[in-house]
């Protein structure tokens, strides 16, 4: 598929208001992106685990306006007008209008609010790009006015995650779950840079439910923002060596997800972690975003798995805070071992309990 085919033909319905809502998942990445071309291309194929209560839901209100000649919205957040997200907004539908082009006829009202704490270091642009989105495509789906038969429901689903990735990049792998692939790499049949698909190859049951528990080290703003990270690797040193290895990371994670062997699974997954964080490092300026809990953390649960026979692994975000990953036959043990040993080095002891889930869900529809 290209860019052309999300661009629709004349709508033949007319709608004068109403509202959708829809709830989209977080998701955390084991292979990572880092690093895109322009519109948002990746630079390497990454994949993702889809999260089940790191959610944010959205309602988008629609009323048609009198004149097509801007964008018109405002932004509410658990019921306070935010005019500070705006300017993001107005980014994103400026990217996003030739492939919607009834923006400028509706006014917007976006009402958002998240599961988790919006101060909580957990990025909610994944969340809630991709539900802006999905509530987009379903007024779309209503000015085109077909049902969701299994061809159109395909189409759906790739063209929120399209659009959702022109909002922030990792938004695309937040439609479906529980296992998402972004990016083309060539073992991997239907992947594509301009959406998130499934993974499509048989996963053991060991990656079933697997648990992932967030601590929340630093709940502060970040203090470099991801487009700026993601630009510091054009002329990075080592920047081509690291797209190549994020493919041949791929490459493997496709046998270990048939064989079930989550030793190599944990050796993968916190490489993935460390070199995120190793090329912010190496960049020019350079930075660090972990922080002293943040090692603190990673050196405890090496010494458990040292101990003990346990598989439990971490990976890091683009920020301090450390996703504790684990198998679910291990649940009981590893959350005794985080209440005991981790819960200290976390901000105002300050946890989440999560794991994959089955991706975005309309919740209502007026119209
Ligand atoms: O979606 P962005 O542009 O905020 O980039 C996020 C990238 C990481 O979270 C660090 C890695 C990833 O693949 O999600």
């Amino acid at each position: 598929m290209t860019e052309q085919d999300f661009i629709p033909k004349a709508y033949p319905k007319r709608l004068n208001n109403g509202n959708v809502t829809w709830s989209s998942p977080s998701n955390i990445a084991l292979v990572k992106y880092w690093g895109k071309k322009e519109h948002q291309i990746p630079e390497n194929p990454s994949i993702s685990f889809t999260l089940n209560h790191c959610k944010t839901l959205t309602t988008l209100s629609y009323t048609k306006k009198e004149h097509s000649d801007s964008f018109s919205f405002d932004v509410f957040l658990n019921g306070e007008q935010k005019d500070d997200f705006k300017p993001k907004i107005e980014t994103f539908f400026k990217r996003v209008e030739d492939y919607l082009p009834f923006l400028k006829d509706y006014h917007f009202k976006i009402e958002t609010s998240n599961t988790f704490p919006h101060s909580s270091g957990i990025a909610s642009s994944a969340s809630g790009m991709s539900a802006l989105a999905l509530c987009l495509v379903s007024i779309e789906i209503e000015l085109r006015d077909v049902s969701l038969s299994t061809v159109e429901k395909s189409f759906f689903n790739k063209k929120a995650s399209f659009l959702a990735r022109l909002g922030s990049g990792s938004a695309c792998r937040s439609i479906e779950g529980d296992l998402i692939v972004w990016g083309t790499h060539k073992e991997i049949e239907g992947s594509s840079d301009l959406f998130g698909v499934k993974y499509p190859y048989e996963v053991h049951a060991n990656f079933k439910n697997y648990q992932d528990t967030i601590l929340l080290v630093d709940k502060g703003e970040k203090q470099v923002s991801s487009t700026i990270g993601h630009n510091l690797m054009h002329h990075h040193p080592f920047a081509s060596r690291r797209f190549e290895q994020a493919h041949e990371n791929m490459s493997k994670l496709i046998n270990i997800f048939k064989n079930g062997d989550v030793d190599a699974f944990v050796k993968i997954v916190e490489s993935e972690a460390l070199t995120l964080h190793a090329m912010m490092m190496t960049s020019m300026p350079y930075f660090i975003l972990m922080k002293p809990n943040t090692l603190e953390i990673i050196n405890e649960i090496w010494a458990y798995r040292n101990e003990t026979n346990s598989k439990v692994c971490f990976t890091l975000d683009a920020g301090a805070n450390v996703h504790v990953l684990y198998p679910e036959n291990e649940k009981d043990t590893v959350i005794e071992f985080i209440k005991t040993n981790l819960v200290a080095y976390c901000q105002n002891g300050h946890y989440i309990s999560d794991q994959i889930g089955f991706g975005a869900q309309q919740l209502v529809s007026e119209n």
